[in-house]
């Protein structure tokens, strides 16, 4: 086994225990990118201030290069001696240019060599986040643009409450995951910014240019402290909150699946590739996709609180307890991105590539949806509105139809299948007119504010979506 880095201090040699306890290569070598954009920004600027010499930093180079493609052909030696992706790498450069590489480690330490490295990759990743979250509500706005008309009950207690335009329901989805896109890129703006040159935590003798390396690496400033830059672990946090809310709305958005699939609902249908059957019922097509992504939501937001834990207690500045925050977030990343691509193609379908067309998004039950609204007087409060109208005070209104829904239940009917003069007996300024406010394509069109239900509306924030998603 290899000598490790610090080994002249030390009387004996790590038991494998330890070594297997402490070791994190088996997880983040795959920072194996980040780690070495980031030390060839370090190194091209160590030339560029004649701390080591052009020299040195070609052979750097050549010997990166060829660490790419050993790594990209799945040759390289991973070794649990070399604990982590940083000294594996700095070891095999060692072992391909030789001095050269002993002098890359100039000036830094790998406190704000792993942070810089985590931000580097989670920018990448936040970036391919967003795509996603666009996919998704590309393939939203798909669905509604074919469902304005569509008519089902909206909720509130899981009651029926009032007629709603499916479209609309499912816009409301598109401006959730639209609020999660910006605060990807919120997080994003304080993931960018460079701990290298912090060193082990107090700075270090060398006239480092870090503007340069932050430049090199496209980052928009460089931490400010340096107990700060090895230590903050925030922009973990923030990053595994937004991508905690994503997976809420993803969970609300399964739930409502699930129940909309429900035999009793029966308001859609997704691609049977989404479901799985049972091993004893032979009828069974269950929603597992949507299920699991419920599921999987508990565990992101089990990450969130791991990462806040991981830092409470510790000490300035950086503590091994920090290795600790990889794996939640690798899971975190994987967890998002595999659920929001599974999510673009259910919802939205995926194209045929033999036909050219657009399969296996979510159908729409339209006839379903409109006997659920017709059910449960969904259109009491329109008939409040139209007394209200005729003069009646709010409350006032809000009384009588209550009486016409009892009566209504009493005889099996719904509010607009009561007779003109059973309603004027509940007030005598109803009119014929009564009848179009009771439809459930009256109750939407009456919704007409910004914001509200109404086709015209619905159609407009459906341009906006457009105009913005492209
Ligand atoms: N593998 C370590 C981590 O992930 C790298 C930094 C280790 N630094 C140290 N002084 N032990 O945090």
């Amino acid at each position: 086994t290899k000598a490790q880095a610090w080994s002249a201090l030390f009387s004996e040699p790590m038991s494998d225990l330890v070594k297997r306890y402490t070791s994190s290569v088996f997880f983040d070598k795959r920072l194996w990118q980040a780690d070495i954009a980031g030390s060839l920004a370090h190194a091209e600027m160590l030339a560029a201030q004649a701390i080591i010499a052009p020299a040195d930093y070609a052979a750097i180079q050549k010997g990166m290069a060829q660490i790419t493609q050993e790594i990209e052909a799945g040759q390289f030696d991973w070794q649990l001696d070399l604990e982590d992706v940083h000294l594996n790498i700095e070891a095999r450069l060692t072992a391909l240019v030789g001095d050269a590489g002993k002098r890359l480690h100039t000036g830094r330490s790998r406190n704000d060599q792993v942070a810089t490295d985590v931000r580097l990759w989670l920018r990448g990743e936040i970036d391919l986040i967003v795509e996603l979250l666009q996919a998704l509500q590309r393939a939203l706005v798909e669905v509604a643009e074919n469902n304005v008309e569509v008519i089902l009950p909206g909720f509130t207690h899981l009651q029926v409450a009032q007629p709603v335009s499916f479209a609309h329901h499912l816009l409301a989805y598109v401006e959730m995951f639209e609020r999660d896109a910006q605060r990807m890129l919120d997080v994003r703006k304080r993931v960018n910014v460079l701990p290298l040159g912090s060193a082990a935590l107090a700075g270090t003798t060398y006239p480092l240019d870090r503007e340069r390396v932050a430049r090199t690496l496209g980052m928009e400033g460089v931490c400010q402290n340096s107990l700060d830059g090895v230590s903050d672990r925030d922009f973990a946090i923030e990053f595994s909150a937004a991508a905690s809310l994503v997976m809420v709305h993803i969970s609300r958005l399964s739930e409502e699946l699930i129940i909309w699939m429900s035999q009793n609902f029966g308001f859609i249908k997704i691609a049977d590739r989404f479901t799985t059957g049972s091993s004893i019922m032979p009828q069974k097509k269950n929603p597992d996709v949507p299920e699991l992504a419920r599921g999987k939501t508990g565990r992101v937001v089990g990450h969130l609180m791991g990462l806040i834990t991981l830092m409470k207690g510790q000490p300035l500045a950086y503590n091994k307890d920090n290795q600790e925050d990889k794996e939640p977030l690798f899971d975190t990343v994987d967890t998002l991105k595999d659920t929001l691509r599974i999510f673009a193609e259910m919802v939205g379908g995926q194209i045929n590539p033999h036909t050219g067309c657009k399969e296996g998004g979510i159908t729409v039950n339209a006839a379903a949806m409109r006997a659920a609204a017709q059910k449960g007087y969904a259109t009491a409060t329109d008939l409040a509105d139209y007394l209200v109208k005729k003069g009646l005070p709010f409350r006032d209104a809000h009384e009588t139809v209550a009486h016409a829904v009892k009566l209504a239940a009493q005889k099996g009917v719904d509010l607009s299948e009561l007779s003109l003069a059973e309603l004027q007996a509940f007030n005598p300024s109803v009119a014929d007119d009564v009848f179009a406010v009771l439809s459930l394509e009256g109750s939407l069109n009456a919704r007409n504010t910004l914001g509200g239900t109404a086709p015209a509306q619905v159609r407009s924030q459906l341009q906006r979506h457009r105009a913005r998603l492209g």
